[in-house]
């Protein structure tokens, strides 16, 4: 009889390994502080920050997924492990530097004075017997309440800065400090409010950073590695005029 045809199956195609997908790193960012990060009308959080942080996870190789968090709980979120990366316009200080990590800086800031069109205010010390507003545990928090002491009761807290310029609106404050693009966008686009705003060189200068847990120094290389190739490929540029102009 006829040998029957072997019976081997075919060689299984070998197939490429998919690549290991992406790391996905949940991102806290408090989403109201225009132009920097804020929700758009359809609730989608978008500005610089974010475009910045995208091209930054792009150059990395990694993804970022972007978590609308209170600033009151943002720093506590990260240590706690709820967020592996935060970008919120924070400043880089000695204090926050005990108890997390920033990457390389990648914004230049300082601190302004909002006050109405009318205000006679025209430097800082100004404020010192007038009701500021601030938002609660900023760096706008930290010289204000510098200049009018611990316990003053004209530091006035709010918990996030559009609520601080809606009180200015309403005449329950006499100024605010907070981060200036977050106040010249608000002055820009309220014309209605009738601000100006006030600057002064007492202010010092302030550089934003993107925060990992302490210690995580590998998520850390590869923020800075991202930072450094926006930086040299022109892609940071482009950012940085898509939300603030050429
Ligand atoms: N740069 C200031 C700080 O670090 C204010 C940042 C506030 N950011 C925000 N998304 N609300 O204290």
């Amino acid at each position: 009889a006829p040998a029957a045809a072997p019976a081997s199956a075919p060689a299984p195609v070998a197939s490429a390994p998919a690549p290991a997908p992406a790391k996905v790193y949940v991102v806290g960012t408090d989403a109201a502080y225009a132009p920097f990060e804020f929700q758009n009308e359809k609730g989608e959080i978008v500005g610089f920050s974010i475009d910045l942080l995208q091209a930054v996870a792009a150059k990395g190789g990694f993804e970022v997924k972007f978590v609308n968090t209170p600033w009151e709980g943002i720093f506590n979120a990260l240590q706690q492990g709820d967020r592996d990366l935060l970008i919120s316009s924070i400043t880089i200080t000695d204090e926050r530097k005990q108890t997390m990590d920033f990457s390389n800086p990648y914004f230049d800031a300082f601190q302004l004075i909002a006050v109405k069109a009318t205000s006679k205010v025209a430097k800082f010390d100004d404020l010192k017997k007038l009701k500021v507003g601030v938002q609660t545990g900023t760096t706008g928090d930290e010289v204000v309440t510098k200049l009018q002491g611990k316990n003053s009761a004209n530091v006035k807290r709010f918990e996030s800065t559009p609520l601080a310029l809606k009180e200015l609106e309403a005449g329950g404050v006499d100024a605010v400090v907070a981060d200036n693009g977050v106040i010249i966008n608000y002055v820009t686009n309220n014309a209605g409010a009738n601000f100006k705003t006030v600057s002064d060189s007492a202010f010092a200068p302030e550089q934003y950073g993107i925060a990992v847990k302490k210690g995580n120094a590998e998520l850390l290389e590869k923020v800075n590695k991202g930072i450094a190739a926006i930086k040299a490929d022109g892609s940071y540029d482009q950012v940085y005029a898509k939300t603030f102009g050429a």
